[in-house]
């Protein structure tokens, strides 16, 4: 078959992604077909209801309430998945592979859930899977991590992965703005997923760290596989208890390997990283990922990580690419086409592995003999304590407690967490935060 002239582009949803794909590709046409060397045709796109008013304006012709009619289009080239969720999605995304079409996707709880799926299918039918705006927005991580840094091992890859939570952690920190008013502006903003538990209790940061472990160690490690905590128990005290202690809080994905054990460890929670740290100072919708290779050493990415532009411009990245693949063939993009990473297989690393010093802020009735049995429940799991503030509580009768530790492991943190959660001088959840001591 003759390379074609004309690349015909189906989308899946027009929302936030879908209408930022469409108004740029419209608006930059010019630069990017000659850049390309062929035409760029927007030529079908499926929506829930037809009827919704949109700030891009498209021909009714164009449109369909059916995505499955998209994917399965036999003039369409390219699906574009960017309806989000994991049912329609999968069906649409396998049956566009199946009739050997690529399809371009943002979808990043899709490719934790069923990437091996997706790829296998991508494989045996000789269609390709591009994911470049499912992680870090704009950033183009995917392309980094799997081109750029493809002679590196990576003992360390860690970051911001969520734009929904770090705006709201900056203004929870700099404006003392209360929590459902900041979540709603980034909903208004078109940050948030859908279903805003994804972003805050942690999980959509889960997929995308989902997605980088399994680039760059070719395992696919599920969410229910990984310490998952969002940001939702986080309070204005905690960031300033986290000052005094010199540190700020970031919502983090961390991935670490250890070669020496063959262990690999996914985690996703608040830390409070040391205020000079690079991450430490990203703020608002922005993501920053940290790579360290062992060839390269510390590679560092920054950029907007939600939002309709930032999302368009990694989606319009991959119609790129693939129209070069469909113009050019498979030489074009030799290392797209290495669906599953080949490398040794890694065990992941059991708590008492997972090591880092610990903050714990505890609301406890303003007794005699209370840190005390504080301490001892501590000591009791060899935690040992580095520091100690002890504030008024908002609760009559009550202080805030916040320690420090120094480095322990999960096994003992989680046992302490639990013996602390039951002492009748306990008052309320205790708030458990790790530190990053990263570095670089
Ligand atoms: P969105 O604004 O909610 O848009 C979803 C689109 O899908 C809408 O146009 C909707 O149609 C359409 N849709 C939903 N169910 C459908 C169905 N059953 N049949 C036909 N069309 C259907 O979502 P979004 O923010 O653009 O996100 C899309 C994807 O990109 C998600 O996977 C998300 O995780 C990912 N993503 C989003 C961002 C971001 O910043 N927003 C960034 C990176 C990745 P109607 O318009 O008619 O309702
Ligand atoms: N809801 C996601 C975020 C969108 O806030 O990061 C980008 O994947």
């Amino acid at each position: 078959m003759s390379a074609p002239t004309t690349i015909n582009i189906g989308i899946c949803g027009l929302g936030t992604v879908g209408q930022g794909v469409w108004k740029h590709i419209s608006a930059n046409r010019a630069d990017l077909e000659s850049r390309l060397g062929v035409k760029l045709n927007l030529a079908r796109a499926a929506v829930r209801d037809l009827k919704k008013p949109r700030a891009v304006k498209i021909p009714a012709s164009k449109l369909t309430a059916d995505p499955m009619a998209v994917a399965t289009d036999p003039s369409l080239h390219i699906v574009c998945e960017l309806m989000g969720g994991t049912t329609l999605a999968r069906k649409v995304t396998l049956a566009a592979l199946r009739t050997g079409k690529i399809v371009v996707s943002a979808n990043k709880a899709l490719i934790c859930e069923h990437g091996a799926e997706i790829f296998a299918t991508a494989q045996k039918h000789g269609g390709h899977f591009f994911f470049e705006a499912s992680v870090a927005g704009g950033i183009p991580i995917i392309k980094a991590l799997r081109e750029g840094l493809v002679a590196n091992r990576f003992p360390r890859i860690y970051g911001i992965l969520n734009g929904t939570c770090n705006y709201i952690l900056t203004q929870m920190e700099d404006r003392d703005a209360p929590y459902a008013q900041v979540l709603a502006d980034a909903k208004r903003l078109g940050y948030a997923e859908a279903d805003e538990s994804l972003d805050v209790d942690g999980w959509d940061t889960a997929h995308k760290a989902s997605v980088l472990a399994w680039l760059a160690h070719g395992v696919w490690v599920k969410t229910d596989q990984m310490i998952v905590e969002g940001i939702s128990r986080i309070t204005p005290a905690d960031f300033k208890n986290a000052s005094v202690l010199g540190f700020g809080i970031k919502l983090l994905a961390v991935i670490t390997r250890d070669v020496a054990k063959n262990e690999l460890c996914v985690r996703v929670h608040p830390t409070l990283l040391p205020e000079g740290n690079v991450v430490a100072n990203v703020s608002g919708v922005f993501n920053a990922v940290s790579v360290n290779g062992d060839v390269v050493g510390t590679t560092f990415y920054s950029g907007r990580g939600a939002g309709q532009d930032a999302t368009a411009s990694a989606v319009i990245s991959d119609i790129a690419d693939a129209a070069a693949l469909l113009q050019f063939g498979k030489g074009a993009h030799l290392i797209k086409e290495v669906t599953t990473p080949v490398r040794e297989t890694c065990r992941l690393a059991p708590p008492e592995s997972i090591r880092c010093r610990y903050y714990l802020r505890l609301t406890v009735k303003d007794q005699p003999g209370v840190l005390a049995r504080v301490a001892s429940a501590m000591a009791r799991h060899h935690v040992s304590i580095a520091s100690v503030i002890q504030n008024p509580s908002e609760h009559v009768g009550a202080a805030s407690l916040v320690l420090t530790t120094h480095e322990s492991n999960e096994r003992a943190m989680q046992a302490t967490l639990r013996e602390l959660t039951k002492l009748s001088s306990t008052l309320d959840t205790p708030v458990l935060l790790r530190i990053g001591d990263f570095n670089d």
